[in-house]
């Protein structure tokens, strides 16, 4: 061999020796799954959200409201319920769904044997509307933002809109909450596809209990999903 190929052919060599101790000699098998979440990453980005969210400014919400109200339950949950926003109740404790409404759920969720600190409850607007009104066209849309980070945060395997809000700040406004709810849509948040039930809100049922047997219908397509995914709770 000309000494010039020779010299090559010795580099060519040496690479690949390198390439062997890097690739070949690991002892232990390749962790092909995805690691979970860390507890820790998923409370430092709810803390990041939370933060960001206070920091919102020219919010008419925000500036008649008392604190924020950010969320409740458990943040490791594979089912997320969504509502409109917080009442007088949940802007005095800081806390959403601690009022008649939030009463309401919990039986809906005792109902299809869940207990309500097993799931993540979070509002699409943080602060409470001024008399309670419903939140503005815009006020959805800037705080849909937020809430697309909350469901990328809590990444759940079921998604519960509960209200027209919920729907609006999601899916938009050309739909109606009577038409859609009661079957299983998909829904892409930050690239990901998520499972979500649109279903009456609470308070609705409060005002009109005729309709109970609708949601009813909705809970128990929820519970069997439930089971079917396998999901602990
Ligand atoms: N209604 C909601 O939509 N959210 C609450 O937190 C309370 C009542």
């Amino acid at each position: 061999m000309a000494s010039e190929e020779k010299n090559q052919s010795n580099i060519i060599n040496s690479e690949l020796n390198l390439n062997y101790n890097k690739y070949i000699f690991a002892d232990k098998p390749i962790n092909r799954f995805k690691t979970k979440p860390k507890v820790e990453d998923i409370s430092t980005k709810l803390d990041e959200l939370r933060n960001e969210i206070e920091k919102i400014e020219n919010c008419e919400l925000k500036k008649n409201a008392s604190k924020i109200v950010f969320s409740d339950g458990n943040n490791r949950s594979k089912i997320m319920i969504v509502g409109e926003g917080p009442g007088q109740k949940e802007d005095q404790e800081g806390k959403p769904f601690v009022g008649d409404a939030g009463m309401l759920l919990n039986k809906m969720l005792k109902s299809i044997n869940i207990e309500r600190k097993n799931v993540y409850i979070t509002n699409v607007v943080n602060y409470r509307p001024p008399n309670n009104r419903k939140p503005e066209p815009v006020e959805i849309t800037k705080y849909s933002n937020f809430l697309r980070k909350h469901i990328s945060i809590i990444d759940p395997k079921i998604l519960i809109l509960m209200g027209s809000t919920a729907m609006e700040s999601l899916f938009g406004s050309n739909i109606k909450i009577t038409k859609e709810r009661g079957s299983w849509k998909d829904i892409i948040v930050n690239n990901k596809n998520y499972l979500c039930m649109i279903t009456f809100h609470p308070a609705y049922l409060l005002r009109q209990p005729e309709n109970k047997k609708y949601s009813w219908r909705d809970l128990k397509e929820i519970r069997k999903k439930i089971d079917q995914l396998n999901i602990s709770l």
